[in-house]
């Protein structure tokens, strides 16, 4: 049995947070991908963070005040349904296991949920699920406040604990580990789905049985398309292959890129931007550490690509002009970070509230990703070489007591690693 301490541990401390009122978050449903076929149930995010149970459409209620408890609300046992769908908690095995004070079948919560809301203000998500339950006019009606529950996840959220870092770093060693296999099956002809397959193959050995989006395998060109996921082009000698490629454990998530040359060696051009964008990287997880703030890394890595572009003649004109014009976004389009956590591109501020131009400063326990770019289209002010090379190197960093952790540190990223890994598998 797991133990599920960790997601009782955070309904108190957010109990501790929402005074006198009840928070109420709801489970997402299934997904028909076809007829009678469903997607792979995905918990929601915060529903998950909030519970860690796995059944869908589960609704739970927490109550803050002096006497805190928290309630859920899941599918009856049924073992018709289960001879077909597999196990159902129920209420009872669901409240003893996962740590509720009460627990009811989801049949009820229509009844329930409303009785039992005494307080004034209600705590739910923006996109919260139970509007069948407390639509807008039962607000009006009751003469209750919707109060937005986001704020205080949010911030609970971005911060990680031991227990989320240990499945952050693990996630990032499964994925980092792909990313090396993917790099020693690499060679010329080969199809890009053939390396995806391989991912994911790597994903699922690790015992991740998620990648936690879908994984991009772009070679030549294709890496200039920021979301090409198409995977099916056949890889050319002489072509770079960008591989972002994540996966989730505990739905915790990994996301990392690199890149590298399909035949083991990158042409001269290739390896100007490839240089390029590694030194800018490199620059920018610098500048992760506590009390920096949150975009001292993009201006960093910015600084540096814009001098690189620069001086390689693929960006003309001064810097400032380069800067002021925004030029550099026909080859830097993207930012350098994001949040990563339970959702890849996780929840968490990015600029304090009262000046939206002030961007939040690190903490410690924030993980955020360090991933700069350069994507080069043919165009006719570009130097010929460059044409169709797109480069990006992605690190998954966990701000630390005394600055930083690269937690995907064990996916290579120098050029001669790169030179002496790739295609030395003969499968
Ligand atoms: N893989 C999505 C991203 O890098 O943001
Ligand atoms: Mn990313
Ligand atoms: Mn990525």
């Amino acid at each position: 049995m797991k133990d599920y301490k960790e997601f009782k541990n955070r309904r108190d401390r957010l109990a501790t947070r929402i005074g006198d009122n009840v928070a109420i978050v709801a489970n997402a449903k299934e997904s028909i991908r076809n007829k009678d076929c469903h997607y792979p149930f995905r918990s929601d995010s915060t529903f998950h963070y909030l519970s860690g149970f796995p059944e869908p459409e589960t609704v739970v209620m927490i109550f803050g005040g002096k006497n805190p408890k928290s309630i859920i609300f899941c599918q009856p046992k049924d073992e018709l349904k289960e001879v077909w769908n597999g196990f159902i908690y129920g209420p009872k095995q669901a409240s003893k296991e996962f740590l509720f004070d009460e627990a009811y079948p989801l049949t009820e919560a229509h009844k329930l949920i409303p009785k039992f809301l005494k307080s004034k203000s209600v705590f739910l998500l923006p996109s919260s699920k139970i509007d069948n339950i407390l639509s807008p006019k039962w607000f009006e009606e009751n003469n209750k406040l919707r109060e937005d529950l986001s704020e205080i996840l949010d911030d609970m959220r971005v911060v990680k604990n031991d227990f989320e870092v240990n499945l952050m770093r693990k996630s990032a060693d499964i994925a980092a580990n792909a990313h090396i296999q993917a790099m020693k099956l690499t060679r010329p002809h080969k199809y890009e789905y053939e390396i995806e397959g391989e991912i994911l193959n790597q994903f699922f050995k690790g015992g991740a049985r998620n990648p936690a989006y879908s994984s991009i395998v772009a070679s030549g060109a294709n890496g200039c398309t920021l979301h090409y996921v198409e995977n099916d082009s056949q890889m050319k000698d002489g072509d770079l292959l960008l591989i972002d490629a994540g996966c989730e454990v505990g739905s915790y998530a990994s996301d990392i890129t690199r890149t590298f040359p399909v035949s083991g060696k990158f042409s001269s051009a290739q390896k100007a931007i490839y240089q390029l964008v590694l030194f800018a990287q490199k620059a920018a997880i610098e500048k992760v550490k506590a009390e920096n703030f949150f975009d001292d890394p993009h201006k960093e890595a910015l600084k540096i690509i814009i001098n690189g572009l620069i001086d390689l003649d693929i960006l003309i004109g001064s810097r400032d002009e380069v800067y002021e014009k925004e030029l550099y976004k026909e080859f830097f389009m993207h930012r350098t970070s994001h949040w990563l956590g339970l959702d890849v591109h996780d929840v968490g501020k990015y600029s304090s509230k009262n000046n939206p131009s002030v961007a939040v400063k690190f903490t410690e326990g924030n993980v955020l990703t360090i991933e700069p770019g350069c994507y080069i289209r043919p165009s006719d002010n570009v130097p010929k070489e460059f044409w169709g090379i797109g480069v990006r190197i992605e690190d998954d960093v966990l701000v630390t007591p005394d600055g930083h952790d690269v937690l995907s540190k064990n996916a290579p990223k120098e050029i001669n690693e790169l030179e002496a890994i790739i295609g030395t598998s003969s499968a």
